[in-house]
């Protein structure tokens, strides 16, 4: 693939060793897709983007108790590079998991002051999960195996229990020149808050499986 800048992807395929290690653990981290320039190209797209963000009318909302608000959401947007690198990892996307993978969607979710999500389980619009690091030091994901098959009702109660080890989980960071790959839809997830924040943006793609 050619991108605007004429940085192009270094590869659309995934070895077998990345095929065994997401089967078995729900994630596998895909480095060296791209190259720098493709990466500083996504920076770049992802910072040009921000002043058209809108937080998603639909996405993960993890319920809390009555008097605690998760937040006002993650401001997200697309971009066309962002488009193109989400059609032509879907081969890959595909080989991965061994399922019919479609593209839903592709968005950059820009995290100001404080990067902190709460645990959750991504839409049936993400049966896979790809995510990468556009700008910014964006801390590590936190994954939860232990937790899969819990409702997002089960979720909400841990993010209420004070007593819920929030450093716990399996900590996954986001690569610059490739994705980490989820089963984002089974895995709960999140981000402990960030203990010295700033500025950074996630590009999340997401695929859903036809049958
Ligand atoms: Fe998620």
């Amino acid at each position: 693939m050619t991108g605007p800048t004429g940085a192009a992807l270094a590869r659309t395929t995934v070895t077998r060793a990345e095929q065994r290690a997401f089967t078995a653990q729900g994630y596998v981290g895909l480095p060296g897709l791209w190259d720098e320039r493709l990466a500083d190209a996504l920076a770049a797209e992802a910072r040009a983007r921000r002043p058209h963000a809108k937080v998603p009318a639909r996405g993960p909302r993890t319920p809390l108790a009555d008097g605690r608000r998760p937040g006002p959401g993650i401001p997200a947007a697309g971009g066309p590079l962002l488009a193109r690198v989400h059609l032509a990892l879907v081969g890959a996307a595909r080989e991965l998991t061994g399922r019919l993978l479609v593209p839903t969607f592709a968005a950059y979710g820009y995290y100001e002051g404080d990067d902190r999500v709460l645990l959750h389980v991504d839409t049936e619009q993400c049966d896979l999960t790809l995510l990468t690091a556009a700008y910014g030091a964006v801390t590590p994901l936190h994954l939860h195996p232990d937790l899969v098959g819990s409702t997002m009702e089960r979720l909400g109660r841990l993010e209420d229990d004070p007593s819920w080890d929030r450093a716990g989980g399996i900590p996954v960071s986001y690569p610059r020149t490739g994705v980490t790959a989820l089963n984002g839809h089974v895995v709960p997830h999140h981000r402990p808050r960030d203990p010295a924040p700033g500025s950074s943006a996630v590009a999340a793609l997401c695929y859903r499986a036809l049958f």
